[in-house]
Protein backbone atom coordinates (compact mmCIF):
# COMPACT_ATOMS: atom_id res chain seq x y z
CA UNK A 1 0.00 0.00 0.00
CA UNK A 2 1.28 3.77 -0.77
CA UNK A 3 1.18 6.31 1.71
CA UNK A 4 -0.47 8.58 -1.01
CA UNK A 5 -1.73 7.77 -4.58
CA UNK A 6 -3.52 9.45 -6.81
CA UNK A 7 -5.47 8.08 -10.17
CA UNK A 8 -6.49 9.98 -13.18
CA UNK A 9 -6.73 12.45 -10.82
CA UNK A 10 -8.11 16.05 -12.36
CA UNK A 11 -8.85 19.62 -11.18
CA UNK A 12 -10.59 22.62 -12.63
CA UNK A 13 -10.77 25.77 -10.62
CA UNK A 14 -13.70 27.78 -10.69
CA UNK A 15 -14.00 30.17 -13.54
CA UNK A 16 -13.09 26.69 -15.85
CA UNK A 17 -9.08 26.83 -15.17
CA UNK A 18 -7.86 23.21 -15.28
CA UNK A 19 -5.50 22.70 -13.07
CA UNK A 20 -4.68 18.97 -13.28
CA UNK A 21 -4.81 16.65 -15.70
CA UNK A 22 -5.04 12.89 -15.21
CA UNK A 23 -2.47 12.69 -12.32
CA UNK A 24 -1.12 9.75 -11.41
CA UNK A 25 1.40 10.00 -8.13
CA UNK A 26 2.42 7.71 -6.09
CA UNK A 27 4.31 8.48 -3.03
CA UNK A 28 5.87 5.04 -1.17
CA UNK A 29 7.17 4.79 2.43
CA UNK A 30 10.03 6.63 3.22
CA UNK A 31 10.60 8.20 -0.01
CA UNK A 32 12.32 11.66 -1.26
CA UNK A 33 9.75 12.58 -3.67
CA UNK A 34 10.49 15.73 -5.48
CA UNK A 35 8.03 17.58 -7.93
CA UNK A 36 9.71 19.92 -10.63
CA UNK A 37 7.62 22.26 -13.08
CA UNK A 38 8.11 25.75 -13.76
CA UNK A 39 5.16 28.31 -12.32
CA UNK A 40 1.43 27.37 -13.14
CA UNK A 41 2.33 24.04 -13.55
CA UNK A 42 0.65 22.51 -10.99
CA UNK A 43 2.56 21.78 -8.17
CA UNK A 44 0.57 23.58 -5.81
CA UNK A 45 -2.79 22.43 -6.38
CA UNK A 46 -1.58 18.93 -6.47
CA UNK A 47 -0.12 19.16 -3.01
CA UNK A 48 -3.37 20.74 -1.96
CA UNK A 49 -5.28 17.42 -2.61
CA UNK A 50 -2.92 15.42 -0.30
CA UNK A 51 -4.53 16.52 2.56
CA UNK A 52 -8.22 16.96 1.94
CA UNK A 53 -7.99 20.65 1.37
CA UNK A 54 -8.93 20.33 -2.75
CA UNK A 55 -11.46 17.44 -3.68
CA UNK A 56 -10.55 16.39 -6.97
CA UNK A 57 -13.03 17.18 -9.88
CA UNK A 58 -12.10 13.36 -10.91
CA UNK A 59 -10.25 10.38 -10.28
CA UNK A 60 -8.95 10.27 -7.24
CA UNK A 61 -6.62 10.06 -4.44
CA UNK A 62 -5.82 7.63 -1.51
CA UNK A 63 -4.08 8.30 1.28
CA UNK A 64 -3.07 4.85 3.04
CA UNK A 65 -5.23 3.29 0.71
CA UNK A 66 -8.75 4.94 1.65
CA UNK A 67 -9.93 8.11 0.25
CA UNK A 68 -10.29 11.34 2.10
CA UNK A 69 -13.42 11.43 4.08
CA UNK A 70 -15.19 13.62 6.67
CA UNK A 71 -14.82 10.73 9.27
CA UNK A 72 -11.01 10.40 8.37
CA UNK A 73 -10.03 13.95 7.66
CA UNK A 74 -8.76 14.68 11.25
CA UNK A 75 -6.48 11.40 11.23
CA UNK A 76 -5.47 12.11 7.18
CA UNK A 77 -3.91 15.64 8.50
CA UNK A 78 -2.11 14.89 11.93
CA UNK A 79 -0.62 11.68 9.51
CA UNK A 80 -0.15 14.66 5.82
CA UNK A 81 1.58 17.48 7.12
CA UNK A 82 2.19 20.44 4.65
CA UNK A 83 4.01 23.62 4.52
CA UNK A 84 2.40 25.98 2.63
CA UNK A 85 5.10 28.32 -0.30
CA UNK A 86 3.75 31.91 2.27
CA UNK A 87 5.12 30.87 5.93
CA UNK A 88 3.50 34.26 6.61
CA UNK A 89 0.16 32.23 6.20
CA UNK A 90 0.88 29.83 8.39
CA UNK A 91 2.23 31.43 11.13
CA UNK A 92 0.41 33.69 13.46
CA UNK A 93 1.32 33.26 17.49
CA UNK A 94 3.31 35.88 19.51
CA UNK A 95 6.05 34.07 20.02
CA UNK A 96 7.83 31.32 17.51
CA UNK A 97 7.40 28.95 21.02
CA UNK A 98 3.75 29.07 20.64
CA UNK A 99 3.45 29.53 17.24
CA UNK A 100 5.16 25.29 17.16
CA UNK A 101 3.17 24.77 19.98
CA UNK A 102 -0.04 25.25 17.83
CA UNK A 103 -0.55 22.38 16.30
CA UNK A 104 0.28 19.51 18.98
CA UNK A 105 -2.05 21.44 21.31
CA UNK A 106 -4.77 21.02 18.83
CA UNK A 107 -3.68 17.48 18.54
CA UNK A 108 -4.57 17.48 22.52
CA UNK A 109 -1.78 16.33 23.55
CA UNK A 110 -0.46 16.37 27.17
CA UNK A 111 1.65 19.62 28.38
CA UNK A 112 4.68 17.94 28.73
CA UNK A 113 4.74 15.85 25.76
CA UNK A 114 4.06 19.40 23.58
CA UNK A 115 6.70 20.51 25.41
CA UNK A 116 9.43 18.01 24.21
CA UNK A 117 7.91 18.37 20.64
CA UNK A 118 8.26 21.92 20.44
CA UNK A 119 11.81 21.75 21.34
CA UNK A 120 12.44 18.94 19.57
CA UNK A 121 11.33 20.06 16.16
CA UNK A 122 13.21 23.36 17.01
CA UNK A 123 15.99 21.83 17.96
CA UNK A 124 16.50 19.70 14.20
CA UNK A 125 15.46 23.10 12.43
CA UNK A 126 18.52 24.77 14.26
CA UNK A 127 15.93 27.79 15.97
CA UNK A 128 15.92 27.18 19.58
CA UNK A 129 17.17 30.68 19.98
CA UNK A 130 14.49 32.43 18.56
CA UNK A 131 12.00 30.30 20.61
CA UNK A 132 11.29 33.56 22.59
CA UNK A 133 10.90 35.71 19.05
CA UNK A 134 8.22 37.63 17.32
CA UNK A 135 7.52 35.71 14.42
CA UNK A 136 6.24 38.06 12.12
CA UNK A 137 10.27 39.79 13.06
CA UNK A 138 11.49 37.14 11.47
CA UNK A 139 13.79 37.20 8.47
CA UNK A 140 11.96 35.13 5.47
CA UNK A 141 14.32 31.86 5.88
CA UNK A 142 13.86 31.92 10.00
CA UNK A 143 9.52 32.29 9.12
CA UNK A 144 10.27 29.16 6.90
CA UNK A 145 12.18 27.07 9.36
CA UNK A 146 9.02 28.24 11.79
CA UNK A 147 6.55 27.42 9.33
CA UNK A 148 8.40 23.56 8.94
CA UNK A 149 8.99 22.82 12.94
CA UNK A 150 5.20 23.90 13.13
CA UNK A 151 4.17 20.80 10.79
CA UNK A 152 7.11 18.66 12.22
CA UNK A 153 6.04 19.31 15.75
CA UNK A 154 2.62 17.42 14.85
CA UNK A 155 4.82 14.43 13.82
CA UNK A 156 3.67 13.75 10.54
CA UNK A 157 4.49 10.41 8.81
CA UNK A 158 4.64 12.49 5.17
CA UNK A 159 5.94 15.70 5.27
CA UNK A 160 5.16 18.22 2.16
CA UNK A 161 7.15 20.98 1.32
CA UNK A 162 5.89 23.63 -1.37
CA UNK A 163 8.68 25.42 -2.89
CA UNK A 164 10.82 25.09 0.29
CA UNK A 165 13.68 27.12 -1.42
CA UNK A 166 11.74 30.24 -2.50
CA UNK A 167 14.05 32.94 -0.66
CA UNK A 168 16.34 31.24 1.05
CA UNK A 169 19.84 32.14 0.80
CA UNK A 170 22.34 29.44 -0.19
CA UNK A 171 23.60 28.61 2.74
CA UNK A 172 19.75 27.98 3.88
CA UNK A 173 19.49 26.01 0.88
CA UNK A 174 22.29 23.68 1.93
CA UNK A 175 20.75 23.77 5.37
CA UNK A 176 17.41 22.25 4.05
CA UNK A 177 18.97 19.83 2.29
CA UNK A 178 20.61 18.00 4.90
CA UNK A 179 17.70 18.65 7.04
CA UNK A 180 15.85 16.74 4.75
CA UNK A 181 17.57 13.70 4.26
CA UNK A 182 17.95 13.47 7.89
CA UNK A 183 13.78 13.68 8.14
CA UNK A 184 14.08 10.74 5.63
CA UNK A 185 17.12 8.63 7.51
CA UNK A 186 16.69 9.12 11.06
CA UNK A 187 12.96 9.32 11.20
CA UNK A 188 11.69 7.02 8.34
CA UNK A 189 9.63 10.22 7.27
CA UNK A 190 8.30 10.41 3.36
CA UNK A 191 9.03 13.62 2.09
CA UNK A 192 7.39 15.15 -0.89
CA UNK A 193 8.61 18.41 -2.16
CA UNK A 194 8.60 21.17 -5.11
CA UNK A 195 10.75 23.10 -6.86
CA UNK A 196 11.90 24.81 -9.78
CA UNK A 197 14.94 25.07 -9.12
CA UNK A 198 16.37 21.62 -10.18
CA UNK A 199 19.97 22.61 -8.76
CA UNK A 200 19.29 20.59 -5.54
CA UNK A 201 17.08 17.89 -6.40
CA UNK A 202 19.90 14.96 -7.39
CA UNK A 203 20.95 15.98 -3.43
CA UNK A 204 17.60 15.34 -1.93
CA UNK A 205 15.48 12.97 -4.44
CA UNK A 206 15.01 9.76 -5.23
CA UNK A 207 11.97 9.94 -7.42
CA UNK A 208 11.01 12.94 -9.70
CA UNK A 209 7.47 13.89 -10.97
CA UNK A 210 8.12 16.58 -13.68
CA UNK A 211 5.09 18.82 -14.17
CA UNK A 212 3.90 21.33 -16.99
CA UNK A 213 0.51 22.79 -17.86
CA UNK A 214 -1.02 20.56 -14.82
CA UNK A 215 -0.10 17.30 -16.83
CA UNK A 216 3.18 14.48 -15.45
CA UNK A 217 5.01 14.93 -18.66
CA UNK A 218 8.07 12.77 -17.27
CA UNK A 219 8.80 10.48 -13.59
CA UNK A 220 11.96 8.64 -12.63
CA UNK A 221 14.69 8.06 -10.77
CA UNK A 222 17.65 11.31 -10.88
CA UNK A 223 19.61 9.28 -13.48
CA UNK A 224 16.31 8.92 -16.24
CA UNK A 225 14.87 11.98 -15.52
CA UNK A 226 18.48 14.24 -15.83
CA UNK A 227 19.59 12.60 -18.76
CA UNK A 228 16.65 14.27 -20.63
CA UNK A 229 18.06 17.74 -21.01
CA UNK A 230 15.63 18.38 -24.20
CA UNK A 231 12.35 17.11 -22.14
CA UNK A 232 13.34 19.45 -19.22
CA UNK A 233 14.28 22.69 -21.66
CA UNK A 234 10.83 21.76 -23.06
CA UNK A 235 9.22 22.54 -19.82
CA UNK A 236 11.11 25.24 -18.88
CA UNK A 237 13.46 23.98 -16.51
CA UNK A 238 17.20 23.72 -16.28
CA UNK A 239 19.43 20.50 -16.50
CA UNK A 240 21.39 20.86 -13.54
CA UNK A 241 25.11 21.65 -13.55
CA UNK A 242 26.59 18.08 -12.47
CA UNK A 243 25.39 16.15 -15.18
CA UNK A 244 25.37 18.65 -17.91
CA UNK A 245 29.02 19.18 -17.30
CA UNK A 246 29.56 15.37 -17.21
CA UNK A 247 27.07 14.34 -20.54
CA UNK A 248 29.41 17.03 -22.38
CA UNK A 249 32.64 15.74 -21.14
CA UNK A 250 31.85 12.23 -21.98
CA UNK A 251 30.54 13.68 -25.33
CA UNK A 252 33.54 14.98 -26.15
CA UNK A 253 35.49 11.75 -25.69
CA UNK A 254 36.55 11.92 -22.26
CA UNK A 255 36.27 8.78 -20.62
CA UNK A 256 34.35 9.74 -17.35
CA UNK A 257 31.44 8.03 -15.83
CA UNK A 258 27.60 9.98 -15.69
CA UNK A 259 27.58 11.68 -12.06
CA UNK A 260 24.37 13.58 -10.93
CA UNK A 261 25.44 14.97 -6.96
CA UNK A 262 28.63 16.76 -6.59
CA UNK A 263 30.36 13.96 -4.69
CA UNK A 264 29.72 11.12 -7.50
CA UNK A 265 31.04 13.84 -9.84
CA UNK A 266 34.31 14.39 -7.60
CA UNK A 267 34.88 10.42 -7.85
CA UNK A 268 34.15 10.35 -11.19
CA UNK A 269 36.13 12.74 -12.69
CA UNK A 270 39.07 11.66 -9.93
CA UNK A 271 39.23 8.52 -11.62
CA UNK A 272 38.98 9.88 -15.14
CA UNK A 273 42.29 11.34 -14.23
CA UNK A 274 43.73 8.34 -12.77
CA UNK A 275 43.81 10.06 -9.12
CA UNK A 276 41.63 7.16 -7.96
CA UNK A 277 41.54 3.48 -8.46
N1 LIG B 1 -7.39 30.10 -7.12
C1 LIG B 1 -7.22 29.87 -8.41
N2 LIG B 1 -8.20 30.12 -9.31
C2 LIG B 1 -8.05 29.86 -10.62
N3 LIG B 1 -6.93 29.34 -11.16
C3 LIG B 1 -5.91 29.07 -10.32
C4 LIG B 1 -5.99 29.31 -8.91
N4 LIG B 1 -4.83 28.93 -8.33
C5 LIG B 1 -4.05 28.48 -9.33
N5 LIG B 1 -4.69 28.55 -10.52
C6 LIG B 1 -4.17 28.12 -11.84
O1 LIG B 1 -3.90 26.73 -11.79
C7 LIG B 1 -2.70 26.43 -12.49
C8 LIG B 1 -1.73 25.70 -11.57
O2 LIG B 1 -1.33 26.58 -10.52
P1 LIG B 1 -0.40 26.11 -9.33
O3 LIG B 1 -0.90 24.81 -8.80
O4 LIG B 1 -0.33 27.24 -8.37
O5 LIG B 1 1.00 25.88 -10.06
P2 LIG B 1 2.49 25.83 -9.45
O6 LIG B 1 2.37 25.61 -7.98
O7 LIG B 1 3.15 24.71 -10.17
O8 LIG B 1 3.13 27.14 -9.77
C9 LIG B 1 -2.16 27.75 -13.03
O9 LIG B 1 -2.59 27.87 -14.36
C10 LIG B 1 -2.83 28.77 -12.15
O10 LIG B 1 -3.02 29.98 -12.85
MG1 LIG C 1 3.12 26.70 -6.37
Amino acid sequence: MHLIETRDLCYVYPGKVTALNNINFIAPRNARIAVIGSNGAGKSTLFKHFNGIFRPTSGSILVRGEPITKQNIKEIRKFVGIVFQNADDQIFSPTVEQDVAFGPTNLGLDEETIHHRVHEALRILGIEHLAERVPHHLSGGEKKRVAIAGVIAMEPEVLVLDEPTAGLDPRGVADLNTFINSLSKKYGMTVIFSTHDVGLVPEIADYIYVMDKGRVVASGTVDEIFIQPDMLKSVRLDVPVIPRLLKSLKESGVDVSMAYTYTEAEDSLLRAFGKRP
